[in-house]
């Protein structure tokens, strides 16, 4: 079949492979393909156990694999076939040099921009699907221009909103997609390539076009934006504590009103993910960058206000269980850094198990889908750590069980026979508010939720 244009993917990860997925679905008329370095991510897109978890990906890419998406390591053939490349490698957090913990890590992204040039041998378009700091754009122009082939580049920002656990909806009705490109006729050109795309599935007026660096901004507000309300409702939750206010009828209070709105209120024992706190620290250097001291510090606050959460929780168990909790086991359910997804990136739970191996707890970790990822995050520091697929035996012996994900799972389960095997008194830290503490606190358990008076049996 002759195809309208030849699509390429660079970066095969948690956006590059569910977006490549759901744009060969919804233009069949386009041929996607999806590169990686990663030899092993590859072979496992093209197998039948696909890498990523993600409810209805694994549907979508049956469907369309080797119809009008292929997934390759051949990079090279790739660009010289491409007329548009998305660019979705990761740009973590720099861990070396300067900036290191608050920079983007932009060697991956760079290193893409030379292997572009060394291989095309047309124009392209050069899609920046990563979140990159502002300006970033620039950068990848100078590279791409420096090799005077006279060959024609011109990048576009086209930052990704999807949210792992729930992409595919996210990605086949987005509230909107965000196209930023310069403001000159070859800009226009290039932009209209990528909303004409878009346009196969998403009604125009949820398409935004705007000028390059408000598109790469965007993303990154969006995500400090987002992560403020974590931030904002958790830092309410420990007064709740201290008050007997209850911050799930603060939370709904507060929401209704629309200016406000209910989504991302619920207080949790923090925000994690790959995205968030990089982005922000991101936009905190940044700002730094640019001499806004107080800007920075603002935006930083996000970052402690959820550091000091996941401490908080810790802290609480151990003083709730009589100030030890050495040689306890507890019982984490949960791993994943939310619900539907394997993703253990920044997880919460990474921090609470570190900080319970520190005060000597024995660790039983649950989860349904991140039990192989919980074993490389933990890699070394495991010894006093139990990976366990079945909740009920996780939760056999333990005293404590603290509740990390909010798998729909862990609802439906029974804990009048988990309080049956587990050690007295019995406790239960929710530290996503998931369950119902009073039917716990009827079968025995000490309950103690986030940001509400605890339900216990003592005096
Ligand atoms: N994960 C999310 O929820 C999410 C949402 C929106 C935006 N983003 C952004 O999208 C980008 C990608 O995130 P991700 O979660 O998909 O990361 P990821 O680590 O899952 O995937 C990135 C992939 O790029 C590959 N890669 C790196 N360098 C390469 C190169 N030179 N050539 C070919 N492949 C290369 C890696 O091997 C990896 O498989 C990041 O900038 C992230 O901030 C992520």
């Amino acid at each position: 079949m002759e195809f309208k244009k030849n699509i390429l993917c660079i970066g095969a990860g948690y956006v590059g492979g569910p977006t490549m997925a759901v744009i060969a679905l919804k233009c069949p008329g386009y041929r996607i393909e999806v590169v990686d370095i990663n030899e092993e991510r590859i072979r496992e897109w093209n197998s039948d156990d696909i890498p990523i978890y993600e409810p209805g990906l694994e549907e979508i890419v049956k469907q369309v694999r080797g119809k009008n998406l292929f997934f390759t390591t051949d990079i090279a053939k790739g660009i010289k076939q491409a007329d548009i490349i998305f660019v979705s490698v990761n740009t973590p957090t720099k861990t070396f040099g300067e900036g290191a913990g608050m920079a983007s890590d932009l060697q991956f992204w760079e290193e893409t921009a030379h292997i572009i040039i060394e291989n095309a041998n047309n124009n392209k378009i050069i899609v920046e699907k990563s979140t990159l700091p502002v300006r970033t754009a620039e950068a990848m122009e100078r590279i791409l221009k420096a090799s005077n082939r006279g060959i024609q580049f011109e990048v576009v920002s086209n930052p990704e909103f999807l949210a792992e656990g729930s992409a595919i909806p996210d990605l086949l009705e987005p509230d909107r997609v965000l196209i930023g490109a310069h403001r000159t006729p070859a800009g226009r050109e290039a932009e209209k390539e990528i909303v004409d795309l878009y346009a196969h599935w998403v009604p125009r007026e949820n398409i935004i076009t705007t000028n390059l660096w408000s598109s790469e901004l965007s993303k990154l507000v969006a995500n400090a934006f987002l992560a403020q309300r974590i931030s904002s409702i958790n830092a309410v939750s420990s007064l709740c504590e201290k008050t007997d206010a209850d911050i799930s009828e603060i939370a709904y209070a507060v929401g209704s009103d629309s200016r406000i709105g209910r989504k991302f209120l619920n207080a949790s024992v923090g925000f994690g993910g790959s995205c968030f706190k990089k982005d922000i620290l991101n936009l905190v250097y940044i700002s730094r960058s640019y001499g806004l001291t107080e800007v920075a510090d603002y935006w930083q606050m996000v970052v402690s206000m959820n550091e000091h959460q996941k401490s908080r929780f810790v802290q609480r168990i151990v003083r709730e269980m009589f100030n030890t909790v050495a040689g306890k086991k507890i019982a984490l359910f949960g791993f994943a850094f939310k619900a539907n997804t394997g993703d253990t990136r920044e997880s919460p739970a990474i921090d609470i198990t570190k900080k319970l191996l520190e005060e000597r707890a024995i660790v039983s970790i649950t989860d349904p889908k991140a039990l192989n990822n919980a074993r490389i995050d933990l890699k070394g520091i495991d010894r006093n750590v139990l990976y366990e697929p079945d909740p009920y035996k996780a939760a056999e012996e333990a005293s404590a069980v603290a509740i990390m994900t909010e798998w729909e799972e862990f609802k439906i389960l029974d804990y009048e026979r988990i309080y049956q095997s587990m050690k007295k008194p019995a406790f239960i830290f929710d530290g996503r508010n998931l369950l119902n503490h009073k039917q716990l606190y009827e079968i025995g358990f000490n309950v103690y939720p986030i940001g509400k008076t605890p339900l216990t049996h003592f005096e």
